[in-house]
């Protein structure tokens, strides 16, 4: 089953809307399979957003990261990764549409509430970064004949 890695970065958890992304993923039909909060470390941050590393906005998107507990999640089902993209909107939140979540909640890219991973491979080595398989338990849900044909 696909899986994908969801962060809620320092500003949602400071803002009180871990609550409104499970909601949203959970009522989309996908399954909560790891679930923890964290303040990251410089390592795990620079490690996490290595993609960015000659970007101007790298260091303040580290510092950011640092700067508070975050929540870490992993979620499964089927085309999870485009569809919780979807879900976040885009990376800027002035033109993420309404009904996304940065859309609805965000104005600055730099406090974008949330992150999710972008394909199916880097799903996977995000979810290997964050967490331990121990930390993660596949289950399915008595509601899923409800949800997949
Ligand atoms: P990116 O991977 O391009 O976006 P996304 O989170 O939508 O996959 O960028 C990673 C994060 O870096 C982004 O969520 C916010 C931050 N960022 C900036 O602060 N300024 C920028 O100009 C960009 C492109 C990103």
């Amino acid at each position: 089953m696909e899986r994908t890695f969801i962060m809620v970065k320092p500003d949602g958890v400071q803002r009180g809307l871990v609550g409104e992304v499970i909601q949203r993923l959970e009522c989309k039909g996908f399954t909560l399979v790891g679930l923890k909060q964290l303040t990251v470390s410089r390592e795990l941050a620079e490690s996490h957003y290595a993609v960015h590393k000659e970007r101007p906005f790298f260091k303040s998107l580290v510092e950011f990261i640092t700067s508070g507990p975050v929540v870490a999640s992993v979620w499964e089902g089927d085309g999870v990764v485009a569809s919780a993209r979807k879900l976040i909107g885009a990376t800027n939140p002035l033109t993420a549409e309404p009904g996304t979540i940065r859309g609805d909640f965000g104005v600055s890219i730099g406090r974008n509430l949330i992150h999710g991973s972008d394909a199916i491979e880097t799903a996977q080595s995000e979810v290997a970064l964050w967490f331990e398989d121990g930390e993660l338990s596949s289950w399915k849900p008595s509601i899923t004949p409800w949800i997949y044909e």
